[in-house]
């Protein structure tokens, strides 16, 4: 009968105490049950080098390593890592001195615009922990779920390649920066709401 159809609101999740280790340090940050991990990492947590590109799965712009193994973070529910250890592009650096990887991407010009590096470096990071004399087809295989519009992919490539003699140690890595610029958001953009005696 018209007019007594009734559509079943899906009810708000409930706000849940999410903990991982993120970069080396414990984070508890309060999200909804169902969150996705790249909008916890980008919005609570604060790792901006996370990036949203396609959210769909299909453009590895938000990729990071869970537990040692790169996975894109905009198909993977928070909850279901929820106490692995997670590692963001900014996880990457020794403080102010660039991992190799970093070096050799903007050494070898495997970074343009920039926005699919993020993906990239967690991704040959996370190839080169495993393998440090890669083929140029290993290296070519670990990548084919990042997405880049810019550099053709060859410097990238490249820079795996050089990142990769320096992990062997054939090849001194770069001189560290000597004058680092500052995080310009060290806590997030938004300050997450604990419930009493929690400590963010
Ligand atoms: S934003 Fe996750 S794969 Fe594109
Ligand atoms: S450097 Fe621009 S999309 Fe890869």
């Amino acid at each position: 009968m018209v007019g007594t159809e009734h559509v079943e609101m899906i009810p708000v999740a409930k706000k849940e105490i999410w903990s991982a280790e993120v970069n080396g340090r414990p984070v508890e940050v309060l999200a909804p049950s169902n969150a996705i991990l790249l909008d916890v990492l980008r919005d609570k947590v604060g790792t901006l080098g996370v990036k949203r590109g396609c959210d769909l799965g299909t453009c590895g712009c938000c990729t990071v390593m869970i537990d040692g193994t790169p996975r894109i973070s905009c198909l993977c529910l928070a909850g279901q890592v929820e106490g692995t250890s997670i590692v963001t592009v900014e996880g990457l650096a020794d403080g102010a001195h660039l991992a190799p990887i970093q070096s050799c991407f903007a050494e070898h010009g495997g970074s343009q615009c920039g926005f699919c590096t993020p993906g990239f470096l967690i991704t040959a990071q996370a190839l080169l922990n495993e393998n440090n004399a890669p083929s140029d087809q290993e290296v070519a295989q670990a990548i084919e779920g990042n997405l880049c519009r810019c550099t053709g992919y060859q410097q990238i490539v490249e820079s795996i390649q050089a990142a990769a003699a320096i992990h062997r140690g054939e090849v001194e890595p770069a001189a560290p920066a000597s004058n680092p610029h500052p995080d310009p958001h060290p806590s997030g953009p938004e300050e997450p709401q604990m419930p009493p005696g929690h400590a963010r």
